[in-house]
């Protein structure tokens, strides 16, 4: 039985002190979860959110990181300063840096061996356009991001990996995908996971939906076989995160 993992995406949201406010609103709405519980937050609010949920089991997450371990690459982070602030999981490739920040697939990949070789657990993000699903191209189009992001990584590896199954027409705009949508595409990334590392793999990795979830949305969403928790934007900013949190109640 694969433990669902319920991740906020902050996005580029709250200065160092409003993150400390907002982690002490969140930390009771959020307490006492069945689900892993993570903070994706920017990277300058790392160091004081690590401090503000000492003692809780809440998680913090970056939204992002490079590929090299250290050098000549201005304004960016590294792996080890992620590790050595005290983070545990890391977004990768999320829709919004492939479209305004140049990310690919293969610079996905080389974060997601990266994340691994540092033992962060990477939150893989997929999914298509609008223009895509209407063509049809979905299934084929996730999977081939899939199989990109997955080069090289072990089957060890990959069953600790969390994937975002994130439309991108879903993100930011309310329209949150059907449930059947959903579903079909998770399954599918499951199935492809199948394909690459077997069955054992396949169950075991987590796979989230992201794009408009709500607390109101949250209970079906999550009740799907193959949707195993969510990456959470807008609303993990807000009181409605300790409803997703706690759909199961
Ligand atoms: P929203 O929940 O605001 O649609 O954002 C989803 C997302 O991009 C999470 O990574």
């Amino acid at each position: 039985m694969r433990k669902k993992i319920i991740a906020g995406n902050w996005k580029m949201n709250k200065t160092p002190s409003e993150a400390l406010a907002l982690i002490e609103t969140l930390k009771p709405l959020v307490a006492g979860a069945d689900a892993d519980v993570v903070f994706c937050v920017p990277a300058i609010d790392i160091v004081p959110a690590v401090q503000a949920v000492a003692g809780t089991d809440i998680a913090i997450g970056a939204e992002n990181m490079y590929f090299e371990d250290k050098g000549a690459f201005t304004g960016e982070i590294s792996a080890p300063m992620l590790v050595d602030a005290g983070v545990k999981y890391v977004i990768i490739g999320h829709s919004e840096r492939r479209e305004y920040f140049a990310e690919t697939d293969a610079t996905v990949n080389k974060k997601v061996l990266k994340a691994f070789e540092y033992g962060l657990t990477p939150i893989i993000c997929c999914g298509e356009t609008l223009t895509q699903r209407e063509q049809g191209v979905t299934i084929d189009f996730v999977r081939q991001q899939i199989k990109i992001a997955f080069q090289g990584v072990t089957a060890e590896q990959a069953k600790t990996a969390v994937i975002a199954y994130e439309p991108i027409w879903a993100i930011g705009t309310g329209v949150v995908a059907t449930t059947e949508q959903a579903e079909e595409v998770c399954a599918a990334v499951r199935a492809c996971i199948g394909e690459l590392y077997g069955a054992d793999t396949a169950e075991a990795i987590r796979i989230q939906y992201g794009g408009s979830v709500s607390g109101a949305s949250a209970p079906e969403l999550f009740a799907q076989p193959d949707i195993d928790g969510g990456l959470v934007g807008g609303a993990s900013l807000k009181e409605d995160f300790g409803k997703i949190v706690h759909y199961d109640r």
